[in-house]
């Protein structure tokens, strides 16, 4: 693996619960793995200048936080405290308002100190991991000074993180695009999507371009439909200050369910360079059928969770509802819960449906995508069987990262019985070593300079122009989000939307699809 050059990787929201949680235990990780240079810096950027409870917040504060943060967080516990040793004398933090000329003035002033002092080659990583009320503040303050105060940083690369949300609908992430671009090229920006980080979302493109049996059936053919099902058992109880603001729709399937769905029906791309791989996803959301109004009660279902018990780390736990949560606006219309029919209207998938949901306080943690199989013609086993189920290939993309094809076999014995059985690939007992965290992989491209797992700018447009009409049309409806209870599979309106086209979701319910397809 190459090794990344210096760096002063600049956190923006340093105390905020992306960064305590998935990046500084993400920075510990590669230090660990000495894919970060010995000649990086790391500065936490926040407003706070104390922490609650009155104690300063300083560079000494600061690296016991972080300290904290990988001890309690890190991938691999327990932690190896010389790593920690080796990266607790390059930690900084600093104290300052996110548009304000003068504090950005000395976060450039002690970037430049810092060079000196840890020869980082004035390369600056800028990692935006606030609200995204402050995005363009941040985006403008650096940039103005960068293009003003080109000496401040050297000669080396300037680079932008950008964490989601990107824009709430095409108009904000046009605006968004054109802050950027006015101080920055697109080459220097980086769109987080953290799912493309994780390996098995990078796996699907090997199993698709590394292997020739599925090309010739990946297809409208011999696929009756996808279905892709990111599920949370968690409640939004929490987070309503952000996600009363966002909804399912916008939180999940816009970019980690629209990522997963590119990857599946995308055209192998010319090469395996950024350009050409977020070239062929563009062309996928570009092929999406626009939805008309008029058909969005019927392919886009909403729905909130009602009062009940959903499955939290520590347990059950009661949830008085969406709805009574602290900070949800009253008669909110805020879904917890989406699910959406989709076609991509291209040669290979003509006419062939795209089933994605998404939900908070549901039964199951569960990323998969589905993809099932034409029915074969029961001409032969229709006397001895009631039925023969389709074949579905499951991608798994957490928990139990992994493939699993089901195929049908017959029961060894005298009788025709067929059993649906499953050829399984799982990462851990395949490879014997645990995938790294998609925000390891992600800071080490971005260190590297690589965009592929990153979204492009017109990537983000195009991905809106497919969610903005079904947002129109319900912020204009006057129905609001069907209730479901916690620690269930969403609304029955759910179920409806791909039973009623003869279909079942995998994982919908007391009545699971048995692994004995048929016995006599
Ligand atoms: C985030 C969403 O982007 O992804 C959260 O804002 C969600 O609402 C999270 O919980 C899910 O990520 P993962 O990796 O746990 O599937």
């Amino acid at each position: 693996m190459p090794n990344p050059v210096p760096c002063a990787i600049v956190i923006f929201g340093a105390s905020g619960d992306l960064a305590q949680l998935k990046l500084i235990p993400a920075i510990y990780e590669l230090c660990r793995e000495r894919l970060v240079s010995d000649r990086f810096v790391l500065v936490g950027y926040a407003r706070s200048t104390e922490k609650k409870d009155g104690t300063p917040l300083n560079d000494e504060q600061y690296r016991k936080d972080c300290y904290d943060a990988i001890k309690k967080h890190a991938r691999r516990q327990p932690i190896d405290e010389s790593v920690w040793k080796r990266m607790a004398p390059n930690i900084y933090y600093i104290a300052g308002s996110y548009d304000s000329a003068d504090d950005h003035a000395r976060l450039a002033k002690r970037l430049k100190e810092l060079d000196k002092a840890h020869d980082t080659g004035g390369n600056r990583m800028f990692y935006i991991s606030t609200p995204p009320e402050v995005f363009e503040g941040i985006i403008c303050r650096l940039g103005e000074r960068l293009q003003s105060h080109t000496p401040d940083n050297g000669t080396g690369f300037q680079r932008i993180i950008i964490e989601k949300p990107f824009g709430r609908d095409l108009k904000s992430a046009q605006d968004l695009n054109a802050t950027l671009h006015r101080y920055f090229d697109e080459k220097q920006v980086f769109r987080i999507d953290h799912y493309l980080g994780k390996e098995t979302v990078q796996n699907l493109m090997v199993m698709r371009f590394a292997n020739s049996i599925f090309e010739p059936i990946w297809n409208y053919k011999y696929i009756d439909h996808v279905q892709i099902t990111v599920s949370e058992t968690v409640s939004a109880d929490d987070r309503a200050g952000y996600y009363d603001k966002s909804g399912a729709t916008r939180d999940m399937i816009q970019n980690h369910m629209f990522q997963l769905m590119a990857l599946v029906s995308m055209e192998p791309p010319a090469a395996l360079d950024a350009t050409s791989i977020r070239d062929e996803k563009v062309k996928v959301y570009k092929s999406i059928r626009p939805m008309l109004p008029n058909l969005v009660e019927s392919h886009a279902i909403r729905g909130q969770y009602g009062a009940g018990e959903y499955k939290d780390k520590s347990g059950m736990t009661p949830t008085p509802g969406y709805l009574k949560a602290r900070g949800v606006v009253p008669n909110s219309k805020t879904e917890t819960f989406a699910a959406i029919k989709l076609f991509i209207d291209n040669w290979r998938w003509s006419g062939m449906p795209f089933y994605l949901r998404t939900g908070k306080c549901l039964p199951e943690k569960l990323s998969e995508i589905v993809v099932r199989f034409r029915a074969p013609p029961l001409t032969l086993f229709h006397k001895q069987c009631d039925d023969v189920y389709p074949n579905d290939l499951v991608i798994r993309v957490q928990p139990e990262e992994g493939i699993s094809w089901r195929l049908n076999g017959k029961v060894p014995g005298g009788s025709m019985a067929i059993k649906s059985v499953a050829l399984d690939f799982l990462y851990k007992t395949a490879f014997k070593v645990e995938p790294p965290e998609a925000y390891e992989r992600l800071l080490y491209d971005a260190l590297l300079g690589d965009q592929t797992l990153f979204i492009r700018g017109d990537e983000a447009e195009a991905a809106w122009q497919v969610i903005d009409p079904i947002e129109e049309t319900w912020a204009k409806s006057n129905k609001p989000p069907q209730q479901y209870a916690p620690n269930t599979w969403g609304p029955k309106a759910a179920m409806d939307l791909i039973e009623l086209d003869g279909r079942r979701w995998l994982h919908s319910g007391a009545d699971e699809e048995p692994i004995i397809a048929c016995s006599l």
